[in-house]
């Protein structure tokens, strides 16, 4: 009882940031998003009566504590649901770092959904899957379908689910991912998620989503490029002053994402068109078109102070395999 898949991270360009319902992960606004094609976790589950206890290995090595919790409790879904009594293996591996706003936990926990229902004999529907996976952590149903995928918010479970608005080669839009811290952060997005209403500005926020999803959708639709990437900006900047406001405040950016969310603005200006977005985490992901990409890493390797810089393209969702 054996099986393994793999998922892709995904960057929100409409964030999903405080919840309806905490332990159903409810979002309180839908999310727009894109599959990345080079940052994603590979992930096995084998369940046998030889294990006395589920066991998580991540990246090598192995997990206890609050993760593991976190983990046995999304299985415990799925086994009550298969009926099936026995622990599990859990061998997971991310091809980047975790716990640093690049949506770990999102290609985690729909790998881990994809591998554990298979590996149960359950044969779910892309909606069951990201369903399920969104129990696990919320952006995790948006790594489920393809390409770019909007995750309606809905008020019941069995409405919050993620589909594929665009497939992956519908637009060759790319997400430059410059790497700028890779410790863990100090506060969880689960934990930051529950702050929110703290925030001043939290509900502004929230009053203007759905002309924000209404006006990003058309963006998509009519491929306007310049007025996407002003909504992106935006809308990552306006997440982080929620984040900001909250209490206590939750500061994810270090002194280089500043740096090059301005620096970003600069080359706009000076033609090479585009814009930034940013998650829970000090990351930055430049987000430009094709056409705009190899200028735009010329103007990153002309810089110091970059560790890793990752170039994605619009990506598949959640796949088993062999
Ligand atoms: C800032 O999906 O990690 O990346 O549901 O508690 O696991 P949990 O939260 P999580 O939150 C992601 C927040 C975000 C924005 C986004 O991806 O939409």
């Amino acid at each position: 009882m054996k099986a393994t898949a793999k998922a892709p991270a995904n960057i929100a360009f409409i964030k999903y940031w405080g919840k309806r319902n905490e332990s159903l992960r409810i979002p309180m606004n839908s999310s727009i998003s894109m599959n990345l094609s080079e940052v994603f976790t590979t992930t096995s589950v084998e369940f046998s009566k030889e294990y006395i206890d589920d066991a998580l290995v991540i990246n090598g090595n192995t997990v206890d504590g609050k993760e593991k919790e976190r983990v046995s409790e999304f299985l415990d879904r799925i086994r009550k649901i298969s009926k099936v009594k026995l622990n599990a293996k859990v061998v997971s591996k991310n091809n980047f770092p975790k716990g640093t706003g690049m949506a770990s936990s999102a290609s985690g926990f729909a790998a881990l959904t994809l591998a554990t229902t298979k590996a149960l004999g359950l044969n779910l529907s892309e909606k069951e899957l990201s369903i399920l996976a969104r129990l696990g952590s919320g952006s995790a149903c948006r790594s489920i379908p393809d390409g770019i995928v909007e995750w309606k918010s809905g008020k019941q479970s069995n409405f919050s689910y993620a589909y594929s608005l665009y497939p992956p080669d519908y637009w060759d839009i790319q997400d430059v991912i410059l790497i700028i811290g890779e410790k863990d952060k100090k506060i969880s997005s689960t934990e930051g998620h529950a702050l929110v209403e703290s925030s001043p500005f939290y509900k502004s926020r929230i009053a203007k989503m759905d002309t924000k999803i209404r006006d990003i959708k058309k963006a998509l639709k009519e491929k306007d490029f310049t007025k996407f990437g002003q909504i992106i900006e935006e809308e990552a900047v306006n997440m982080h002053a929620v984040m900001m406001t909250s209490k206590p405040g939750l500061f994810y950016w270090l002194p280089e994402t500043l740096k090059f969310m301005l620096l970003v603005q600069n080359w706009r200006d000076n033609g090479v068109e585009s814009y930034f977005t940013i998650d829970a985490g000090p990351n930055i992901h430049i987000i430009c078109e094709g056409k705009s990409v190899n200028k735009l890493m010329k103007k990153i390797k002309e810089l110091k102070g970059i560790k890793n810089a990752i170039v994605n393209k619009p990506s598949i969702g959640a796949r088993l395999i062999d």
